[in-house]
C-alpha cells in the first residue's frame, strides 16, 4: 500500500472515494462543511437522507456522483469532546472493514482538524492508527490454504493536511506494521513448520536485510559447552535441536555504547514435557514462541527506521516434548550462572530456557534488558487480554515500558515482584525449584528469572494474555506487544 501526504485541496485530485470524518447527530468538521460547499451540499444532503448518525466506530460508504470522486466515506467519531485514542481505533476499524470487498483503489482522507482527548499530537496518531487498521485488515494467514483469501483493490491513501509531522508517522507506521506482519506470520505458522531451526534460519534472512544486523546462531552443544543446564534440559527431550540466536543491531554513532537488549522465549510447541498438558486446545502451545516473534518483529521495524541506539536480540528457540530422554520432575541441574534448580515441573520450560539465556546477556554488559515471554497461564487469569503483565529489577525500565504500551495502544501493567514471593521457590534440595506454591505464579515465574539479572537493569513481559486471540474463528496471533517495544526503543534512541 501507498500512503503519501497531500497538501493540496482534497478535491484537486481525483481519487475513487473521499474519506471525511462526521460528528454526533451528522455534523461535519469544519473541512468536510467547506468541501460540502464546494460540492454542492453534496454531502450534507446524504447525511440527512440516509440519516447518519456519526456515532463512534460507524462508517458509510456512500455513492457520490462527481466528477472529483464517485464515493464518500463518512467516518463516525460520535462526539468531538470525548473522542480518545481507542475511540478512534474502533473507528479505523471500520473504516478498514468498510473499504474490503469494494472496487475502491485510492482513498482521499482529511482528519487533519481530528482532536483526540488523550494524544499529544492528534495528527501523527490519528494518521498512524489508519494505517495500522488498514494493515491488519489486509493480514491473511493463508498460506496453507489452497483457496486464497481476496486481497483488497485499495492501493493508494492520501492523507490530506499541511503538516509534514505525517510523513514520519507513515514511516514508523509502516514500518510498525511490517514487524506486527512478521511477528504473526511467525506465530501462525504451524509448530511442524516453525522449528527452533526455522527461527534461526528466519532471524538470518532478516539480517539480510540490513547492513546495521549481524546474527549468529549457537547449536545445543555450544549451549552445553557453555554450562547452560538448564536450557539444555529443556531442549534434549526433542529430537529438533534448541538454538539461542543472537542478533546485533548497531545503529548508535558510538559501536561502543551499551546496548538494550531484548530476549524472547521461543518454545516452538510446549507439550509440558513429562509433566503433559491435558489435550483441549494444545494446538495453541505451537504461539509458546510468541516472545521471541514479537522480538523479530520489533527488530525488522527496527531495520527499516535505522533509529540511533544499540541492540543485541536473543532468541531462547526450544521445543518442549516428552521423550525418554527429556527431563524428568525432580532431575536437578547446574545453570550457566552456577545455580543449582530442582525441576518440579517440565511444563514450566519457559523459564528453564530465559534464566541461561539472561546469564549469557551479562557479557553485553546492557543499559536494559526486556525479556519477552509467554510465560505463564496465570497471566491470562490476571489481565486476560488487555494488558501483558511487567515485572522487573529497575523502576526506570519498568515506567518505560508501561509509557511506551501507553503511548502505542497496547497496554502493560505492572505486578509487585516483592521479596515476600521469593521463598516460594526455595527448594530442600537445590537452589532453587522451578515453580512455586499454589498463588500468583505469573510473580514466582518473575522471581525465577530475577535470580539470573541481578547484574544489570532488567523487565520481563508476560505476554500469555495478549499475544494471540484464543479458539473460534478468529483465532490467531496478534502482533503484541511489537507496538509497546518499538515505541520503548524508538524513547532509547538519541
Ligand atoms: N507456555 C506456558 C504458559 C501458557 C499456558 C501460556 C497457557 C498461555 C496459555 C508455560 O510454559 C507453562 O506451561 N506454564 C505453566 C507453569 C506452571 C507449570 C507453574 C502454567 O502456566 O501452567
Ligand atoms: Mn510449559
Ligand atoms: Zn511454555
Amino acid at each position: 500500500m501507498n500512503y503519501q501526504l497531500s497538501k493540496e485541496n482534497l478535491l484537486n485530485k481525483k481519487s475513487d472515494c473521499l474519506c471525511l470524518p462526521l460528528y454526533k447527530d451528522g455534523i461535519l468538521c469544519s473541512q468536510g462543511q467547506q468541501i460540502d460547499e464546494q460540492l454542492s451540499k453534496a454531502i450534507s444532503k446524504l447525511i440527512e437522507q440516509f440519516k447518519i448518525s456519526g456515532d463512534t466506530g460507524k462508517a458509510t460508504l456512500l455513492p457520490l456522483s462527481n466528477d472529483k470522486a464517485q464515493r464518500i466515506l463518512l467516518l463516525g467519531l460520535g462526539e468531538a469532546e470525548k473522542l480518545s485514542k481507542s475511540a478512534f481505533r474502533k473507528a479505523a476499524k471500520a473504516l478498514s472493514s468498510n473499504l474490503k470487498d469494494t472496487n475502491i483503489e485510492s482513498l482521499a482522507i482529511d482528519i487533519s482538524k481530528v482532536a483526540l482527548t488523550d494524544s499529544d499530537d492528534s495528527q501523527k496518531d490519528t494518521t498512524s492508527e489508519i494505517i495500522l487498521a488498514i494493515e491488519e485488515g489486509n493480514y491473511a494467514f493463508d498460506q496453507f490454504k489452497s483457496k486464497k483469501a481476496t486481497t483488497s483493490l485499495l492501493k493508494e491513501i492520501s492523507f490530506y493536511s499541511d503538516n509534514d509531522n505525517i510523513e514520519s508517522s507513515i514511516k514508523k507506521a509502516t514500518a510498525l506494521s511490517a514487524g506486527m506482519s512478521f511477528t504473526k506470520d511467525l506465530g501462525n505458522m504451524p509448530g511442524n513448520v516453525c522449528t527452533p531451526i526455522y527461527l534461526a534460519e528466519q532471524s538470518e534472512e532478516l539480517a539480510k536485510t540490513s547492513d546495521k544486523l549481524s546474527v549468529k546462531v549457537l547449536d545445543e552443544e555450544e549451549l552445553e559447552e557453555m554450562g547452560m543446564g538448564a536450557f539444555v534440559s529443556v531442549a534434549k527431550g526433542s529430537v529438533e535441536s534448541g538454538k539461542l540466536v543472537v542478533l546485533e543491531y548497531k545503529g548508535a554513532d558510538d559501536a561502543n555504547e551499551a546496548p538494550h537488549m531484548l530476549v524472547g522465549k521461543g518454545i516452538t510447541f510446549d507439550t509440558g514435557g513429562i509433566s503433559l498438558k491435558p489435550g483441549p486446545m494444545m494446538d495453541e502451545m505451537k504461539y509458546d514462541m510468541c516472545g521471541a516473534a514479537s522480538v523479530l518483529g520489533t527488530l525488522k521495524a527496527i531495520t527499516q527506521l535505522e533509529p540511533k541506539i544499540n541492540l543485541v536480540c536473543l532468541l531462547a528457540c526450544a521445543e518442549n516434548m516428552p521423550a525418554g530422554h527429556a527431563s524428568k520432575p525432580g532431575d536437578i541441574v547446574t545453570t550457566m550462572s552456577g545455580i543449582t534448580v530442582e525441576i518440579m515441573n517440565t511444563d514450566a520450560e519457559g523459564r528453564l530456557v530465559l534464566c541461561d539465556t539472561l546469564s549469557y546477556a551479562e557479557q553485553f554488559k546492557p543499559a536494559s534488558v526486556i525479556d519477552i515471554a509467554t510465560l505463564t497461564g496465570a497471566c491470562i487469569v490476571a489481565l486476560g487480554d488487555a494488558a501483558s503483565a511487567v515485572m522487573g529489577n529497575n523502576n526506570d525500565v519498568i515506567q518505560g515500558l508501561l509509557e511506551a504500551g501507553k503511548q502505542a495502544g497496547d497496554k502493560a501493567w505492572e505486578l509487585p515482584l516483592w521479596d515476600e514471593y521469593q521463598e516460594q521457590i526455595d527448594s530442600p534440595f537445590a537452589d532453587i525449584q522451578n515453580i512455586g506454591g499454589k498463588g500468583a505464579g505469573s510473580i514466582t515465574a518473575a522471581c525465577f528469572l530475577s535470580r539470573f539479572t541481578k547484574e544489570y537493569p532488567w523487565a520481563h513481559l508476560d505476554i500469555a494474555g495478549t499475544a494471540w486471540v484464543s479458539g473460534g474463528k478468529n483465532r490467531g496471533a496478534t502482533g503484541r506487544p511489537v507496538p509497546l517495544l518499538l515505541n520503548y526503543l524508538l524513547s532509547k534512541a538519541s
